[in-house]
Formats: structure tokens, sequence, C-alpha cells
């Protein structure tokens, strides 16, 4: 880690910390996924060794699952409980209504699951992640699509405006393979006035599972900066 990135995992690790003091005894918890919402697994299982509380969580992807067996959170499934307390998951762009883009780590689906299927989302960032409209600085829109649509989501992607990109794997050959066997497409919008509207426009694509715009659903949002933790709340 280069010396001035030091700060960055400092403050993820301080917006994770306050995320997870909204876990209590008893809760059924979504576990995000990346490098943010691994440091939120980190302290779930450190709460869970400290306090001895019973908490049961639900991952968002093999990631969240592999950190929640290495941090001893007991796994449980959607089937057994369909509507956890509380999921706790990054994003990779806020903006200031706390609408969100994610899926940079193509695990967007199953997280826009959990978010959903959740009666309370918490997000947390890094200060990086804060805009006033999602889609600035270029920022694509990552879409999880079912393979044999491709061409035909690509057509639509461009009638819409955007300018759509077949995710590539690294260290692997040919496009990147989600969790669920899908491909990620990332399109570009430019800045984005109305989250929803575009997330419902992009979400009716024959093909698309689902869209990396999530739209009023975040309800607490904790900002780690370079000193100290802002929250935000809906
Ligand atoms: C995973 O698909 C994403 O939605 C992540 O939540 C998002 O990319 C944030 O990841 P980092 O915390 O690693 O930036």
């Amino acid at each position: 880690m280069k010396p001035n990135e030091k700060w960055i995992e400092e403050a993820k690790k301080n917006a994770a910390r306050e995320a997870a003091k909204h876990l209590k005894d008893g809760f059924i918890v979504g576990l995000g996924s990346g490098s943010t919402a691994a440091y939120a697994i980190e302290e779930i299982g450190k709460r869970i060794e400290r306090e001895g509380i019973n908490v049961l969580g639900v991952p968002t992807s093999y990631q969240a699952f592999m950190l929640a067996v290495k941090n001893k959170i007991p796994i449980t499934t959607l089937e057994e409980h369909p509507n956890p307390d509380l999921t706790i998951d990054g994003a990779d762009q806020i903006d200031e209504h706390l609408n969100l883009i994610k899926g940079m780590g193509g695990a967007l689906l199953k997280e826009k699951i959990l978010a959903k299927a959740s009666k309370e989302l918490v997000i947390i960032a890094d200060e990086r992640k804060k805009v006033k409209t999602l889609g600035e600085n270029n920022h694509p829109v990552p879409m999880e699509v079912i393979p044999f649509s491709v061409p035909l989501v690509i057509d639509n992607i461009k009638e819409l405006g955007g300018k759509p990109v077949l995710r590539k794997g690294i260290k692997k050959v040919g496009p990147v393979i989600t969790d669920n066997n899908n491909i990620i497409i990332d399109a570009k919008f430019g800045l984005i006035h109305d989250p929803e509207e575009l997330e419902n426009k992009l979400k009716v694509i024959t093909g698309v599972v689902d869209v990396g715009i999530f739209s009023n659903i975040a309800k607490y949002v904790y900002i780690g900066k370079r000193s100290g933790v802002e929250k935000l709340v809906k």
C-alpha cells in the first residue's frame, strides 16, 4: 500500500465500525461485497466473539461467504430468513439523495436482492465515493446480463444514449462471469439526473437481470473521511 493510500483503508475501517453498531443480538444480517464491506464483515465477527451476540449472515457473493467463514459468522439463507434485519454493503458512488451506483466488484445482483429484502440498508464508503450527481467522472453503470442476450442489451443501451462495454476478466481471457454465471456490461450515461428513471428503463430491457443503480434503498450511509466519519440519513 502506498503511504498516501493509508488514510483510505482507515476511512473504510472507521465507516465499517460505525455500521456494525447497527447490529443487535438476534439479527439476521446481509453481508455485502467489496473491500469496504470486507471490513464490516471483520467487525461483525469481532462483535460476535467479544459480546457473544447471536447473529446469522446472508452473503451477497462468494467473497462475502468466504469472509464470513473466516470471521466465524454463522451463515443462513433467504429461504430461512426472507427479511434480514439489516444489510451492510459498500458502494461505488453515492449521491446527495443516497442513491447509489454499485457493481464494480461484479456482485450487484445478490447485493440488490439483499438490499431489497432487508429491513434496513446501511452503506459504507470512503469519501472518494461521494458525488453530487451519479455518473460524475464518467463513472459507468454496471449491469448483470444473461449471456445470450448481450447483443440485444448492447443495442438497447445505445438507443438510450449509453456507451456499453463488456467487462473483461483480469487474469482470465474473455468476459467476467459473475457468481450467477452471467455477464457484466458497464455502460456510461454521463451525469444521471434521474437515477430511478434510468434504473427502471434499463431494468426492463429483455436479458438484463439487474442494474447497478440502487435508487431510494439506502437508509444510512457512513462516509469515512480523512478525519472522522460522516453519517447521512434518508
Ligand atoms: C460489488 O459488486 C460492489 O457493489 C461493491 O459494493 C462496490 O464495488 C464497492 O467496493 P469497494 O468497497 O471495494 O470500493
